[in-house]
């Protein structure tokens, strides 16, 4: 599935925001424990020091293992044991050196397990520096028989300044390690609250600004797929950032660019098909005059038969368009039928005309038109039905017709059409022998011929043409 943009930036926003908050909260966590533990230890300090303090140094000085009990001891152990009982510490007592790194209890306010007076202390390098003056807390815990502490070590010092003991208060390892887990847990918290407060308000401002890019954009689609369609009324003006809008102008530019060229092509588009049919309808004209001429050059070969091929080519016509042919099939059996005898060219003009009777070489010089005449519209290739018309005309429906002697309806149909139109046109003219035929002697030689001589369909059409022509129009007419 593709991913969308929103989600992609939504997505990384987020990564980004876990990665970073995490790091912070690891560094900080690192930081916070060094922090936490010297606050520790100034607080265990100053909780010694206050004890320290609060001593009488010349009389924590005079004490020897006899005053243990007296008025004296009892005083300063007193003391010592309200900040036992008051501060977080787990064991409060003194110290004192005995030299060369030996150091032993005086006091010690333990209730359970007190060390006795001169029982060694564990030594550590904070304990003496605190011998030398100055207060100090262990950095590492330590262990001795009562567990493991860190310790806190304040100097008491007598009136010439000397220093008369060291008090120490113990804070117990897992207290230590405890103040620093909870610190821990409480930063952890607070980090992933305000990583998820940022989160949360990250994802709705994003989704906020990631809209104001998308919803354009997606606008600007719609708008452009109906461009693609062709539909042009919509504008692209769809706001947004200045980026957006910069180009849903230049998008906006190149569809009224685009429509401009269009309702130009269009124009051309008329233009040229306008001319294209006017050219066409030239051609058409052109053709049919040639035809026309060449037909009337063919009929002035014989002095009897002037406009034989033109009356021939409308019976033809009529016929076509009364069987049910287009208008488009009229027009060519027009054209077929004009050239119907357009071999009668290779015939002797002396043969054409001779009154008296044929000589049998003269005949066939007559018979051999229609194959001449096919001969030669072959070359018109654009109309390769035109020489069926030539060829097949003086073919019998019957059979015994020529050049083929071919019969029914393997003579084409437009040849079937010419032979009943070049028949009564031959019967209702005049010839160097005799006039034109009466109209119902016509009329019975096409009837008599039906199925014999011509296609028994084209035949009936043709004879209801003649009883629909009462005054005998159709025929040559005298001069
Ligand atoms: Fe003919």
């Amino acid at each position: 599935m593709k991913k969308t943009l929103s989600s992609r930036i939504i997505l990384l926003i987020a990564v980004v925001l876990l990665i970073s908050n995490s790091l912070l909260c690891v560094v900080s966590i690192i930081f916070s424990r060094a922090t936490i533990k010297k606050n520790i230890q100034k607080r265990m300090l100053d909780i010694a020091n206050c004890a320290s303090g609060s001593i009488n140094g010349d009389a924590l000085a005079s004490l020897t293992a006899e005053d243990v009990g007296s008025q004296e001891y009892l005083k300063i152990y007193d003391t010592l044991n309200i900040f036992r009982n008051n501060a977080e510490v787990e064991y409060v007592y003194s110290i004192k050196s005995e030299g060369r790194g030996v150091f032993v209890f005086t006091i010690d306010t333990d209730p359970d397990a007190p060390a006795a007076y001169g029982d060694r202390v564990e030594y550590t390098d904070a304990l003496n520096t605190a011998a030398h003056g100055t207060g100090a807390v262990d950095d590492v815990p330590y262990e001795d028989s009562w567990g493991r502490f860190f310790s806190a070590y304040s100097p008491v010092f007598d009136s010439s300044g000397d220093v008369a003991g060291i008090i120490a208060v113990d804070f117990p390892e897992e207290w230590f390690d405890q103040q620093l887990v909870s610190e821990t847990i409480r930063n952890i918290s607070i980090f992933s609250a305000i990583l998820l407060g940022t989160l949360i308000i990250s994802i709705f401002v994003s989704f906020s600004v990631v809209n104001d890019i998308t919803q354009p954009l997606k606008r600007m689609t719609d708008i452009a797929q109906k461009y693609r369609e062709g539909i042009f009324s919509e504008k692209m003006d769809v706001g947004g950032s200045v980026e957006i809008a910069g180009l849903s102008e230049a998008l906006s530019g190149m569809a009224e660019s685009l429509q401009d060229k269009m309702a130009i092509l269009q124009s051309i588009q008329v233009t040229l098909s306008e001319e294209v049919e006017h050219k066409t309808s030239e051609n058409e004209m052109l053709m049919v005059q040639i035809v026309q001429a060449l037909a009337d050059a063919i009929d002035a070969k014989d002095v009897y038969t002037k406009g034989h091929s033109g009356r021939v080519a409308e019976y033809s016509r009529e016929i076509a368009k009364r069987y049910g042919y287009s208008e488009k099939k009229q027009d060519e059996i027009y054209v077929t039928a004009l050239l119907h005898d357009v071999g009668k060219i290779g015939v002797p003009d002396e043969v054409i005309n001779k009154p008296s009777k044929l000589t049998d070489e003269e005949f066939a010089l007559i018979k051999a038109h229609p194959k001449l005449g096919a001969d030669i519209l072959d070359n018109i290739h654009s109309m390769p039905n035109l020489k069926a018309g030539a060829r097949y005309h003086h073919e019998r429906f019957g059979g015994g017709g020529y050049p083929d002697g071919i019969s029914g309806k393997d003579i084409p149909e437009q040849a079937r059409i010419i032979a009943v139109a070049d028949a009564y046109d031959a019967m209702s003219s005049n010839r160097s022998y005799r006039k034109a035929l009466p109209q119902s002697t016509v009329r019975s030689e096409i009837e008599k011929g039906k199925g014999t001589q011509f296609d028994p369909v084209f035949a009936d059409i043709m004879l209801s043409m003649i009883d629909e022509d009462k005054d005998y129009n159709m025929r040559e007419k005298d001069d």
